[in-house]
Parts: C-alpha cells; sequence; structure tokens
C-alpha cells in the first residue's frame, strides 16, 4: 500500500509557490493578495480560515481577513463583497461556508467577480469548468486531482467512482474525472444510490465526499484501487474520514490518511488559485 501524503504534497506545492509569488511580486509591485471572510464564529470554520491565513502567509501572498458577525444582514455582507470585488488589490475572494443560518449563500457567492473566485464556486467557474474551458476550479477537488498527477496514478480508461454529489466537491470532481486527458470512466453516486456497495467495488478510483465517518468500509473496496478520502468528520476518537482506512489499507494499492491527505491539498491550491488570479488579472 502506498500513502499518498498530502501534507508533504502540499508542502511541496507551497515551496513552488513561494518562488513563484515572489517572481510576481518583483514584476508587479505589490503581492497577490486574497479576501478572507468569515462570518459568525463556527468553530471549525475558524480553524478552516486560520489555516488559510497562514499558508498565505507562508507562500508571501497577502490575506486581509474579514469578520462580520453572525448577525450581519444580507445586504451588509452583500456591500462587503462589492467592495472586495472593486479593490484592485484583492486577487481572490473566499468566503468560507457554511454562512449562520437567515444568510442566502448562492446569492453571495454569485456577487463574487468571477475573475476572483479562488473557491471556483461562481456559476461562471462552474459553467467553464462544465464545458471544459480554462478557469478557477473547486479547491478540493483540483487537489485530488493534483495528488492523482503527483503520485502517477494512471487515470485514462479507468473506472471512478465519487461518492457525493455536492457541489463543492462530488459534482465538480465527477467533471473534473471525465475531462479530456484525464479520462476516467465516472460514475456519481449519492445518498439514493441503489447498492451503493456493488457501484464502489467497481471503482478503480474511489473518491469519497458523504460526510459521514467511516461510512465506506472495506468489503466495498477493490482489491488494489485508489482510495481518496475527503471526508473530515468530528468524532469522540477526533478526526475521521468517510472511508475505514485501517480496515482498508492492506488491501487498497494507494490511500490518502484523515488528517493529512486531502485537507492540506485543498489550502494548497486555494494559494495556487490565487497566484493564477493575479496573474490572470494583471497579464
Ligand atoms: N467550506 C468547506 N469547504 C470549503 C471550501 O473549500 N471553501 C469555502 N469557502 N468554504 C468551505
Amino acid at each position: 500500500m502506498k500513502l499518498i501524503d498530502g501534507k508533504a504534497t502540499a508542502q511541496t506545492i507551497r515551496e513552488e509557490l513561494k518562488t513563484e509569488v515572489a517572481a510576481l511580486k518583483d514584476r508587479l509591485g505589490r503581492a497577490p493578495g486574497l479576501a478572507v471572510v468569515l462570518v459568525g464564529e463556527d468553530p471549525a470554520s475558524q480553524v478552516y480560515v486560520r489555516n488559510k491565513i497562514k499558508a498565505c502567509e507562508d507562500t508571501g501572498i497577502v490575506s486581509k481577513a474579514f469578520r462580520p458577525e453572525a448577525s450581519v444582514s444580507q445586504a451588509e455582507l452583500e456591500d462587503l463583497v462589492r467592495r472586495l470585488n472593486a479593490d484592485p488589490e484583492l486577487d481572490g475572494i473566499l468566503v468560507q461556508l457554511p454562512l449562520p443560518r437567515g444568510l442566502d449563500s448562492q446569492r453571495i457567492l454569485d456577487l463574487i467577480d468571477p475573475a476572483k473566485d479562488v473557491d471556483g464556486f461562481h456559476p461562471v467557474s462552474m459553467g467553464r469548468l462544465t464545458l471544459g474551458l480554462p478557469g478557477l476550479r473547486p479547491c478540493t477537488p483540483a487537489g485530488v486531482m493534483e495528488l492523482l498527477r503527483r503520485y502517477d496514478i494512471p487515470t485514462k480508461g479507468k473506472k471512478a467512482v465519487v461518492v457525493g454529489r455536492s457541489n463543492i466537491v462530488g459534482k465538480p470532481m465527477a467533471l473534473l474525472l471525465a475531462q479530456p486527458g484525464v479520462d476516467a470512466t465516472v460514475t456519481l453516486c449519492h445518498s439514493r444510490t441503489r447498492d451503493l456497495a456493488a457501484e464502489c467495488r467497481q471503482a478503480d478510483i474511489l473518491v469519497a465526499a458523504i460526510g459521514k465517518a467511516n461510512f465506506i468500509t472495506a468489503d466495498m473496496i477493490k482489491d488494489g484501487a485508489v482510495v481518496i478520502d475527503v471526508g473530515m468528520n468530528r468524532t469522540e476518537k477526533g478526526l475521521a474520514g468517510d472511508c475505514d482506512f485501517h480496515a482498508m489499507k492492506d488491501k487498497v494499492a494507494a490511500i490518502t490518511p484523515v488528517p493529512g491527505g486531502v485537507g492540506p491539498m485543498t489550502i494548497a491550491m486555494l494559494m495556487v488559485n490565487t497566484l493564477a488570479a493575479c496573474r490572470r488579472r494583471m497579464g
């Protein structure tokens, strides 16, 4: 079994970015800038946002944090996004999800300038991905693709099964795996899938993005499969993935651990997207 080390890979990418960010800063007279918006005090979101800001510091990207209270109105939050769109020194805008109850996140995401949509959640970004046009890709699925590339995991003609159809992970993941050049044959499974175990057992590459601890068991995995676990589930025993790592680790060809797998890659790809957005905006 090969352990797919997302933490180490993310660190490598961050080192690569440092050089590129420094060169861009020399050329532009300013570093790439990322606005990070955290509404309210959700503890998990606070951790994610802290890690994103730290990754910026690491790579030389300038981060600007905005922390409206959970009681902020839809109109006030929309005004903030408009101001961030208009700020020439900000290349990326990230609004941490989920937003507190009462706020319409889709309306907020729709307002973000697609040129600054480093999360890749705007309908224009999703549309461009669907059409196979260049654009900013959602960070988590982009991070999974980067792991597959860097670990030389073959995808052409392979059967990939994605479990979970969220807009943030499952849906874009399926599109990326099916795109020309990657050429996997993709099945997108979800909570209404009939005989999920049988679908999973077909997978040469299984991507689990369900949000239920240890939901994918060893008997659902084909011998020699590659397992990518996107799950981040808080349990009494700490952070757990969607896959039963210990039960399947001797059966698979390669697997990502949780923590230390996909999570750090999401943040690394946010940095990649911010650099890309800066380059595209500044020419
Ligand atoms: N919440 C969970 N994942 C993400 C992500 O990738 N970006 C943002 N903005 N919020 C999230």
